[in-house]
């Protein structure tokens, strides 16, 4: 039976209004209605699509999450190609740039834009007839991946445009899809509960996010977008009423443009913004310049890189100067010492600084750092901040020398240091520091892999004498677990089910898991497929395990060593009891698919991070290098590639995408 054209219209009426509202909320931040009227309006639309399924349409307000990907991401040929800009951090080069343009332009008169540049992941969003159709990746800047099930998750990308001004209808415009600084600090905080590997800054989180299979996981990261492009054909004279005009058509657009009449003046905003930076809750990691004029970026044209219209102002690399109170010592899960500075809390890249790892004691040698020096810190791409150098003047003749101590500050056992290392270690193995950290190893992801097993929770179950060691995670009831600290029933069920999938992980993770000196995940899967069986693995002589290729005398010793320690033998035969399987897996069988093979990384892959993709190759088999030679067979090309890429071209080496090497894998 055909719906009645009232309900048809009161339908369409609520997408509109709700379109309106989320805009007024995510794009103006400027809401004029309250939550819970949009909540009734949202309510009531989707009773109605409820009743009546065949309105739902794929872009109403109702269906920003939708299911799971199956089989990756399709891929996108760009219409026009995703460029990058050419960059500079220097004002000098800012001049040489507005002569080139001057030259270019001849006598004619012509005005900068000067605009943030978003530190996130560049995108690309599709409308035909006013909605949105797709959404894609930058990828190699020809070929991207389409994420729109992604984009939709995000409240600021319109699902349709609000103006209804025909010449908008079918645009193409692009952005940079962020993640603010305060989800991301929430985030990271909440991976680091549960035991995942930590984002190294919004820009990581937001490319990790973007692609991700499950929208759903996308739409709980609270994703953000700037839109700054419009793509050719678009019936706008210059770039500033573009923006104005997709503002209005409910975009959210770069908050930042301004006008700029000569260069001095670009040079002007840009320092201005640079003292600025950390006044906002994202990351702009410098300034974009453009000229304002569409005919002369056509007549100014591109090259195969970039375009001559634009030119990016990198901001340095943030700075600041803290005092260093105390230098801690923290104890790795192998026993090693890491000095650690307790800084003045400083702000920094818009976060709080208060530590910075210190290395080792020839590194604090190295920079004489001495507790109560003043000293610069920097923030490059990584969570943990540097000391770059002390303030010698600065120093008032109070600072003390740092002396490593003689006693582990966790157990109070001696530390040694043996002749080939520079790290001082506490070899006291039932040292709870090391307990705990060889017990978040072994629930690790790459190892046994018991997901909520974090290290809030190892840290409550070690304090509470619930585990020592690796067997008793295997004897924990549910009693044990439920009156803890943010426990719940429903929680420790969880965590119970995850140790007991746990059990079948397999051999090579399982030799992982232990945590044996120098044997890192590669090591574990080639003694793996050699030995075959744990007994095997255990019977192994110092030549047994030398001879096979790639475990070298150090390794086959540490290894020997472990499995001669009387505790470590009853653990094994203890887990085994307790019904941890110690098989090879099928699949894992002789799996060093890789051997032999040279991989080079470059550009952020979205599912790995370096060390995991690095590692993943090693597993297998494969080395990786930092850069590209003739001896390469694979050059791994995320998204934003550097130079290695265009060597790889030079050089004729064979370049992947992620996808493609996910499926090498
Ligand atoms: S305009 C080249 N404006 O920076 C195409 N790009 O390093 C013109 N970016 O690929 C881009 N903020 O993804 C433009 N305000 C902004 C930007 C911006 C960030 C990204 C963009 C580009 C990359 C180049």
């Amino acid at each position: 039976m055909a719906i009645d054209k009232k309900i048809k219209e009161k339908v369409e009426k609520l997408r509109d209004k709700l379109n309106f509202h989320n805009y007024r909320y995510y794009v103006l931040n400027d809401p004029v209605i309250s939550d819970t009227d949009y909540d009734i309006l949202m309510k009531e639309l989707i009773e109605l699509e409820n009743k009546y399924p065949e309105l739902i349409t794929t872009t109403s307000p109702t269906q920003r999450i939708g299911e799971e990907l199956t089989g990756g991401f399709p891929t996108v040929s760009h219409s026009v190609p995703m460029l990058s800009l050419d960059n500079t951090y220097s004002e000098d080069e800012l001049r040489e740039f507005d002569k080139r343009i001057a030259k270019n332009l001849i006598s004619e008169e012509y005005e900068y834009i000067v605009e943030l540049k978003f530190d996130g992941f560049a995108v690309s969003l599709e409308y035909r007839d006013s909605e949105f159709i797709r959404g894609s990746t930058r990828g190699n800047g020809t070929v991207g991946d389409e994420v729109t099930k992604n984009l939709k998750t995000i409240n600021a990308v319109p699902l349709r445009l609000i103006s209804k001004d025909s010449k908008l209808k079918d645009i193409e415009v692009r952005g940079e899809v962020f993640m603010s600084r305060p989800v991301f600090e929430k985030l990271n905080k909440e991976r680091e509960k549960n035991g995942n590997p930590l984002f190294a800054n919004p820009r990581n989180a937001a490319a990790g996010s973007i692609k991700n299979i499950d929208p759903h996981i996308v739409a709980q990261r609270k994703l953000d977008i700037f839109i700054h492009t419009v793509v050719e054909p678009h019936p706008f004279i210059n770039h500033l009423d573009a923006m104005e005009n997709l503002k209005n058509a409910g975009f959210k657009v770069t908050p930042v443009l301004e006008v700029a009449k000569d260069i001095e003046d670009v040079i002007d905003v840009c320092k201005k913004w640079q003292s600025r930076r950390n006044t906002l809750e994202y990351g702009v990691d410098g300034m974009v310049v453009k000229i304002n004029n569409f005919e002369q970026h056509k007549r100014l044209g591109a090259t195969i890189k970039s375009p001559r219209w634009a030119f990016a102002y990198k901001f340095p690399a943030e700075q600041a100067v803290s005092k260093i109170i105390d230098i801690l010592l923290s104890v790795g899960r192998t026993g090693t010492i890491t000095p650690i500075a307790v800084l003045e809390p400083v702000q920094l890249s818009g976060t709080t600084v208060s530590r910075s790892t210190l290395h080792n004691q020839d590194e604090i040698k190295r920079k004489d750092i001495r507790i109560g020096d003043y000293v610069i810190v920097e923030k490059g791409g990584e969570v943990i901040p540097k000391v770059v150098k002390v303030v010698e003047e600065k120093r008032t003749g109070k600072e003390k020398k740092f002396r490593m101590p003689h006693k582990c500050p966790v157990c109070g056992s001696d530390l040694v240091q043996s002749e080939e290392e520079v790290a001082v270690r506490c070899i006291n193995r039932s040292c709870p520091a090391q307990v705990k950290g060889s017990i978040q190893h072994f629930a690790s992801r790459s190892a046994m892999d018991i997901e909520g097993l974090g290290y809030v929770l190892v840290d409550q179950l070690v304090e509470n004498g619930l585990v020592k060691s690796f067997t008793d995670i295997y004897q924990l009831k549910l009693e044990d677990l439920v009156n803890l600290e943010r426990m719940g029933v429903k929680s420790s069920e969880n965590l119970l089910t995850a140790i007991e999938k746990s059990k079948d992980r397999g051999l090579s993770m399982f030799i992982f898991a232990l945590g044996i000196r120098y044997v890192g995940i590669k090591a574990a899967k080639i003694l793996s497929s050699e030995f075959k069986s744990m007994d095997n693995l255990m019977k192994a002589s110092f030549e047994d395990l030398e001879s096979v290729e790639e475990i070298g005398p150090i390794m086959a010793e540490s290894i020997v060593n472990f499995f001669r320690n009387e505790v470590n033998k009853k653990m094994i035969s203890d887990l085994n009891k307790s019904g941890v399987k110690m098989q090879l897996l099928k699949k894992n069988k002789g799996k060093i698919s890789l051997l032999g093979k040279n991989f080079v990384l470059t550009g952020v892959l979205m599912d790995f991070t370096r060390e995991e993709a690095k590692e993943t190759i090693e597993s297998l088999g494969g080395k990786v290098t930092s850069s590209v030679s003739s001896k390469t067979d694979y050059v791994v090309v995320g998204e934003n590639p550097g130079s290695k890429f265009d060597k790889a071209k030079i050089l004729g080496v064979k370049t992947i995408n992620e996808e493609e090497f996910k499926k090498m894998l």
